[in-house]
Order: C-alpha cells, then sequence, then structure tokens
C-alpha cells in the first residue's frame, strides 16, 4: 500500500502527477476530500506545504504520524520550526534552485516601477493613448543606488542584476558579509534608506526582521525613493507603506510579497504609484519542476528511512 501524503496547496502540474504514482496523495484544497482527509489523519505521514502557506501548529496537532514537513520554497517562517523539533518531524526546503528566478522578478519590479511598465500597458489597452492620453516620464535605472536589504544568495544575485544596468550598490545584512569591494555596507536599514533611490528588500521573513522597514526607514527613503518586495510581507510595516504612498511620501513600491496573501488589503488596489505581482517569484517552470524534484527526493529519502538531503 502506498503511503498517505498530504498536500495543502497545489504544485506545478508535472510533480503532482509523480506525487499521485509515488503515493496516496491526499489534497487539502480540495473541498470534495474533506470528509476523507478527516477520516485519514491518523495515516498522513508527510505534507507538501508552499513556503507562503506552510503548516499551522492545529494541523501539526491533528497529525500523530507526521514525519516530515516537506516545503515547496525556502522559507520556514510559516511552519513553526520548535514544535517540529519537539515532534522529531523533519522539516525540508528547496534552496539554491529558485534563487536566480526571484531575483529576476526583483529586477522586473525595478523596471516596472520605475518606468511606469504596467501604466504604459494599460494605457494603452484603455484606448487612453489613442486618446491623446500620455504616460508620466520614469526614471533612469542608470546610476540610481539600489541599497539591498539582506545580501543573502536572492539579495545577491538581485544585486549582481542591478550592477549590469549600471545601478550603485549599497547594502545591510544581519551578519557581516564577503561582498564586491564597489559594494557598499550600511550599519542600519535606515542608514541604507536615507542612501539610496530604491530599497530591495530580500530578507527572510523571521520574528527579529517583522515590520523592520517601518514608518522611519520609509521616512529615510523619501519621496523620491521606491521600495522593491521579494522575500516576505512580514518584513515591512505594511499599514506605513500604504500610508507612504498613499500620501506621495514615497515615489512607489514593487510588491510581490504581502502580510496577508493572497487577500491582501484593498487600500493596495487604488494605488497606481504600486505594482502588485501575486507572489510569483519563483513561479517558472523551470524552477518549479527543479523545486519539486527536491520535494520528490525528500519525501522518498525519508519513505526510505533516510535523512532527507535538504532538511533544514
Ligand atoms: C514560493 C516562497 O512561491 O520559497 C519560498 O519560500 O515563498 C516561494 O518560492 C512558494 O513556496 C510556492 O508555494
Amino acid at each position: 500500500m502506498s503511503d498517505t501524503i498530504l498536500l495543502i496547496e497545489p504544485l506545478f502540474d508535472r510533480i503532482e502527477a509523480r506525487l499521485d504514482a509515488d503515493y496516496d496523495t491526499l489534497r487539502l484544497y480540495d473541498p470534495a476530500m474533506r470528509e476523507t482527509i478527516e477520516a485519514r489523519l491518523p495515516d498522513i505521514r508527510a505534507v507538501v506545504t508552499g513556503g507562503g502557506t506552510g503548516l499551522s501548529p492545529e494541523w501539526i496537532g491533528k497529525l500523530p504520524a507526521l514525519g516530515v514537513i516537506a516545503i515547496n520554497g525556502v522559507g520556514t517562517d510559516k511552519v513553526d520550526l520548535k514544535l517540529a523539533a519537539e515532534r522529531n518531524i523533519y522539516v525540508t526546503t528547496t534552496p539554491d534552485v529558485l534563487t536566480e528566478d526571484v531575483a529576476d522578478i526583483g529586477m522586473g519590479l525595478i523596471l516596472a516601477t520605475l518606468r511606469k511598465i504596467p501604466l504604459g500597458d494599460r494605457l494603452v489597452r484603455s484606448g487612453g493613448w489613442a486618446n491623446g492620453g500620455k504616460l508620466g516620464l520614469g526614471q533612469r535605472l542608470r546610476g540610481k543606488r539600489v541599497g539591498v536589504v539582506g545580501l543573502g544568495k536572492i539579495g545577491e544575485a538581485l544585486a549582481i542584476r542591478a550592477a549590469a544596468f549600471g545601478m550603485e550598490i549599497g547594502y545591510w545584512n544581519r551578519s557581516p558579509k564577503q561582498a564586491p569591494a564597489d559594494w557598499q555596507s550600511f550599519a542600519t536599514p535606515a542608514a541604507l534608506a536615507s542612501w539610496c533611490d530604491v530599497l530591495a528588500v530580500c530578507i527572510a521573513g523571521v520574528p527579529e526582521t517583522t515590520a523592520m522597514i517601518d514608518e522611519a526607514v520609509l521616512t529615510e527613503l523619501g519621496e523620491t525613493g521606491y521600495i522593491v518586495n521579494i522575500g516576505r510581507g512580514s518584513t515591512i510595516d505594511e499599514d506605513a507603506l500604504l500610508t507612504a504612498l498613499e500620501n506621495n511620501t514615497i515615489a512607489g513600491a514593487g510588491l510581490d510579497v504581502f502580510l496577508d496573501e493572497p487577500r491582501i488589503n484593498t487600500r493596495f488596489a487604488a494605488l497606481d504609484n504600486a505594482v502588485l505581482l501575486p507572489h510569483q517569484g519563483s513561479a517558472t517552470e523551470q524552477t518549479r519542476m527543479a523545486m519539486g524534484q527536491l520535494v520528490l527526493d525528500n519525501l522518498s529519502a525519508y519513505f526510505a528511512g533516510k535523512t532527507p538531503p535538504t532538511k533544514v
């Protein structure tokens, strides 16, 4: 008999086909499966979930046979790691394979925001252009300063891209970091914000980074400054960000992540100075295939009684 796993959110269909072939796969997002899942809770030995979704402590409590939580992503912020350790549950992630694609979306958000690409698209589609409508001028990237908050793998990959566009690089990192000599290090996020034109938030969403980009940091960024977030919504004080965008005390924002995604604060929808994406940083066929392969590798190692290769 196949081992039973619980899938919390949909994966790339080619990976789901592999899960279906190898396991008895229960799908939490399928309303038709609710009753079956309730009846089969004691059988479930593995959970597969997304980085932005994780698994709540309540659900961990409902699964007595749970041995592995395989995250299809790098963020562990939505899983209680202490509770998992107490229960001897492995938590696995998909490191490295998504770095370049997430950095691409970061660069895309810088371009989209400073060059008003979505506004241009809307002007053309709405017929506004044909009727004499004009798009206001954007900002040149070359020569501008990008301040990377969190110079981890993704932050570094974004900085390399921004440098290739002729942008100056500064960064703030929680721990000392080896970086190219022409990348300037700053002592605090506020000092970085005051120096840069584009604050690129690439940091993990852990308790120490919660709302670290607050009103004071946004004030330092100032009315010509832009913010981009490709990490986690929790790192920005979202109310302060919305107020700054509404009052034009910063110039704009490009956001792939939000506090209460996917049901984000409705105030965002009215903002012309914000580019909003549905958490699509790692969403390419190639990366989702590679992430899914790591999930499969971790599951098969676990069910074979071995240590999952990318456990945290
Ligand atoms: C994914 C993520 O969008 O890596 C993460 O932590 O949030 C993203 O790469 C997500 O995990 C897919 O469900």
